[in-house]
């Protein structure tokens, strides 16, 4: 190759790397893979009171402990590695010189301590705040202080922020989301910034700038909060499904969406119920946040927590989001393509999801080709739960699963090569 050659070639990389980077990716080069950690709201919402209930309201022994938890009971092994903050760790008013500042009795180190401690354990701190006037509970927002905030956050050490949407303008996060981003990444530190943009707008039936949000979040609230019951799950499930065509291009590595937290291990759902959101949000490469209390975990429930079979699907490399294919007799077929590939061919994760409530397993016929894999070497499949391999399967093969009535199977379907 001549030098002019050469040159050009390197041009043409240089442009074309400008152009992914511009198009496909914020620039703090975070959440590669769906972001994996633990988060106080879902399970502890907003309980304030020390005095009467020390053990289970918000503050910085809550954090410690669930901190020492993760790296004890064996999930930052597995990638659970934020530990975040919701509302309610703020006191009611910003401090002399106009910062944000936790309520002084529940949280008496201070919050740069509790990112130290955070990060000694190996963990990543993970803070909540509202673009808006006030939090969702009526705590101090960052509205007219952005700039002060985005500092205060990278001095204490944050390392994951949730943005929120309340008490505020949606018609202005356009501007407010990205203007804050920008001053997060004048701190130079890196923080992955978890927005709420989306789904205040939907609510309004505004179209979100999918484009916009994309380059500046990496990840985004789509939908309503999760409650602790198998109907909130499946509201959700429904919500992603009837909107995948537009939900779905929007997430890729560095940016993702999010379908809200992990309630496994909580009173809401039953075993089979746990085992299918866990699958679920596997195949729409969610984010894996617990909210959860680690202290009382059932062996069962944290086992499909740590299932890393399924936390390999979620975290797979390609970072498609699956979708749903089908749903007849109140049983849905959910497909996630990942790696590895060949040629144009993806292995696949396959979820069978029953929403059935008849009392019985339900069988449940599969024939590969009919889920789009027409590889025709044929693929290895695996049942992910029961850890067994259920065969090398031609495309045009049939074989069945039994699938518990609100449960789930997962097959992991590999290219054979
Ligand atoms: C909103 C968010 C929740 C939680 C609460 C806290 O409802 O969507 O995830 O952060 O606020 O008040």
């Amino acid at each position: 190759m001549n030098c002019c050659n050469r040159m050009f070639k390197a041009i043409t990389v240089t442009c074309i790397l400008a152009l992914l980077v511009e198009v496909h990716t914020l620039d703090n080069g975070l959440a590669l893979t769906p972001p994996m950690g633990w988060m106080a709201w879902e399970r502890f919402r907003c309980n304030v009171d020390c005095e009467n209930d020390p053990d289970n309201c918000i503050s910085e022994s809550l954090f410690t402990t669930m901190s020492d938890l993760l790296v004890s009971e064996g999930y930052a092994d597995l990638g659970y590695k934020v530990v975040s903050l919701d509302d309610c760790w703020l006191a009611n008013e910003r401090d002399a010189e106009g910062k944000l500042q936790p309520d002084p009795l529940r949280f008496p180190s201070g919050l740069k301590a509790l990112g130290d401690y955070i990060h000694a354990k190996g963990l990543l701190f993970g803070m909540y705040e509202d673009y808006g006037n006030y939090t969702c509970a009526g705590y101090p927002g960052i509205l007219g202080h952005l700039e002060v905030d985005a500092n205060t956050f990278a001095e204490w050490g944050v390392d994951y922020l949730k943005l929120d949407g309340c008490y505020a303008d949606p018609v202005e996060m356009d501007i407010g989301y990205p203007e804050f981003g920008q001053y997060l990444n004048a701190t130079k530190r890196s923080m992955v910034y978890s927005c709420s943009w989306p789904d205040y707008q939907r609510e309004l039936g505004i179209i979100p700038d999918w484009e916009s949000i994309i380059k500046t979040c990496n990840l985004w609230r789509n939908f309503d909060d999760i409650q602790d019951s198998w109907a909130s799950v499946t509201s959700i499930l429904d919500y992603y499904a009837d909107n995948q065509d537009s939900i779905i291009p929007n997430a890729g590595p560095g940016h993702w969406n999010d379908p809200d937290m992990l309630i496994i291990g909580n009173f809401g759902l039953s075993y089979d119920q746990a085992k299918a959101q866990m699958a679920l949000w596997a195949i729409m490469a969610a984010p894996l946040i617990m909210s959860n209390d680690l202290r009382n975990m059932d062996p069962k429930f944290k086992a499909i927590l740590q299932n890393k079979e399924i936390i390999a699907v979620d975290q797979d490399v390609l970072g498609i989001q699956g979708r749903r294919l089908s749903k007849e007799h109140g049983i849905e077929i959910w497909t996630r393509p990942i790696s590895p590939t060949e040629e144009n061919f993806y292995s696949y994760a396959v979820a069978i999801l029953s929403r059935r409530d008849d009392g019985m397993p339900y069988k449940v016929p599969i024939t590969l080709s009919k889920y789009g894999m027409t590889y025709s070497l044929g693929y290895k499949v695996t049942d992910l739960y029961e850890g067994i391999v259920l065969g090398e399967f031609d495309p045009d093969a049939e074989f069945s699963v039994f699938v518990n009535p609100s449960g789930v199977v997962v097959l992991r379907c590999d290219l054979i090569f």
